[in-house]
């Protein structure tokens, strides 16, 4: 079900799986003179934005680049910022999740995230286990090879046990040891800042997404530049190594609503 489309967007046509690269908090907070800081907590704002009007538009899963495993490298200060930043935005998120069917769930490494913001994943978690709309999914302490370790080291571990036949191992095995296996295929690879590099961020899962990058940096992201980059995504003929638009691909992603 899809409400009060953009102009220009093809209910038909919508990424089922739309994943966002958020990036320029620094840049956009540096442009006013500010601190850092300012921006991400601006770029909280724009991910309400997103969240809702993907809710809205037909999106059924969302993943969103909120900290990468690199990220830690940050100094201490800014990285406490943006924890804090974390847990503020949990503790407000849940009316907005509630009001547009929302679950949200964390692939990552949230175990290395400090107990007050894993608390209040479980409880957000939790309190929206039954919406089925939509799945936010936020990649917190997030590192695309980590995760394809991860899931090496448990299909190892069934090999070792004697449950599983290496020369059974096929791509839907691996798939189905990511983080969320639920999540599938990425459709469309969103990244704000004008940058063109995917910086750790689902390298299993997007490898025949769409690539849009645009230079409106993340707290500046409304509804407006949203709906142009998904215009953007359905401008794009996606082949899947056919040699016809449309082609099935068996690379499959969350349907559109
Ligand atoms: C993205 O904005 C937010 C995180 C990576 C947590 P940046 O903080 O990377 O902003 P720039 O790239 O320095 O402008
Ligand atoms: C990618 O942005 C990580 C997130 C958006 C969370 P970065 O700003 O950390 O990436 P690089 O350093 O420009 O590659
Ligand atoms: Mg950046």
């Amino acid at each position: 079900m899809t409400a009060d489309l953009p102009h220009g967007l093809d209910p038909a046509r919508m990424p089922g799986h739309v994943a966002v690269i958020m990036d320029g908090n620094g840049r956009w907070a540096k442009g006013k003179g500010w601190e850092r800081i300012n921006g991400h907590k601006r770029g909280a704002e724009a991910v309400r934005t997103v969240t809702t009007c993907s809710a809205r538009w037909g999106v059924r899963r969302l993943t969103l680049y909120a900290f990468s495993t690199e990220n830690w490298q940050r100094p201490a200060l800014e990285v406490e910022g943006l924890m804090r930043l974390l847990a503020d935005y949990l503790d407000h998120e849940l009316p907005t999740l509630m009001d547009n069917g929302v679950r949200l769930t964390v692939i990552g490494q949230p175990e290395r995230l400090p107990e007050r913001v894993r608390e209040r994943l479980r409880r957000v978690m939790d309190a929206t286990a039954g919406n089925a709309r939509m799945t936010l999914a936020l990649a917190l302490s997030y590192g695309g090879r980590e995760e394809i370790a991860g899931a090496c080291r448990r299909i190892a571990a069934q090999v070792a046990a004697g449950s599983l036949d290496p020369a059974a191992i096929t791509p839907e095995t691996v798939a189905a040891h990511l983080d969320d296996p639920a999540g599938g295929e990425v459709d469309c690879v969103i990244r704000t800042a004008g940058e063109h590099r995917l910086s750790n961020f689902l390298p299993w899962q997007a490898i025949y997404a769409e690539y849009v990058t645009t230079p409106v940096l993340w707290p500046d992201m409304d509804e407006a530049a949203y709906a142009a980059c998904l215009r953007e995504f359905q401008r794009r003929e996606r082949r899947f190594g056919g040699v016809e638009a449309g082609g099935t691909s068996r690379f499959r992603s969350p349907s559109p609503a």
